[in-house]
């Protein structure tokens, strides 16, 4: 997994593989469509065996800021394919016999070895619970790549993603342990000050990144909170 991907356009795999017209597609799910097929990191999950090409956002991440350790404990929302379930379960060296990661989305998707995934709504009441019960303990970091599925109208995706994102902190701020950390998916631009305040109160550093994996012309960014000061009666934000 350590391969660089040949770069769109100026490597191995330059664009070259093009979508006909007259298949009956609109214009944008040829576009779509013709990204896809030429994409590098598309390619290289292929070739890999990821089920995602997301699964590289978290080893370029992960590199950068080595959050998942061995034996880390690993609570992975919106988890369907499974890219980050794989990438996680292979850092923190989790097996069947002792799961580390455990997952959610209400999507199906197939087993990945060594991650459990609970096949049910993050926005439920009971998903909190269920997720650390399945767990065990608390965990060490908490990851999100939860995105809303898509309207066509921007500003309604863009609130209801930073909604996902939201539920997803408070979720960290009331599981982890200290020290933990907490990686979500987020849009760039929008109302994220409240969020982004009660991140750096409650975490050593706050950062935006942008892996390479994520494409450029994406709003995508992530959210990266490092280093959980932990739970203290003062602050009933974090009482769960
Ligand atoms: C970009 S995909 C995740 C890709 C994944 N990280 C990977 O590497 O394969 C986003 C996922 O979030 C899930 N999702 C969105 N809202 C959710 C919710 N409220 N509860 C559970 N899953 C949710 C979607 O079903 C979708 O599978």
């Amino acid at each position: 997994m350590s391969k660089k991907p040949a770069k769109a356009g100026g490597g191995a795999r330059a664009l070259k593989t093009r979508v006909k017209k007259k298949r009956g597609l609109k214009n944008s799910s040829r576009r779509w469509l013709e990204r896809h097929l030429n994409d590098p990191y598309v390619h290289r999950a292929q070739a890999e065996g990821m089920r995602s090409r997301a699964a590289y956002k978290l080893t370029e991440i992960d590199d950068r800021h080595k959050l998942l350790f061995p034996g880390a404990r690993v609570i992975d929302l919106g988890a369907a394919p499974g890219g980050w379930c794989q990438v996680a379960a292979e850092r923190v060296g989790s097996t069947p016999e002792n799961p580390l990661v455990v997952g959610i989305d209400y999507l199906g998707m197939d087993a990945v070895p060594g991650a459990i995934v609970l096949e049910m709504d993050f926005l439920d009441d009971d998903a909190p619970e269920r997720l650390l019960e399945t767990l065990g303990e608390a965990p060490d970091l908490v990851i999100s790549d939860m995105a809303a599925p898509t309207t066509g109208h921007r500003q309604t995706d863009h609130l209801r993603t930073m909604h996902l994102c939201e539920t997803a902190a408070d979720f960290a701020l009331s599981v982890l342990k200290p020290g933990g950390h907490f990686l979500a998916k987020t849009f760039q631009g929008g109302a994220e000050t409240g969020l982004l305040d009660q991140l750096k109160r409650n975490f050593k550093s706050v950062h935006h990144v942008k892996p390479q994996a994520s494409r450029a012309e994406s709003v995508e960014l992530y959210l990266l909170a490092k280093g959980f000061k932990g739970r203290t009666e003062a602050d009933p934000e974090n009482d769960g």
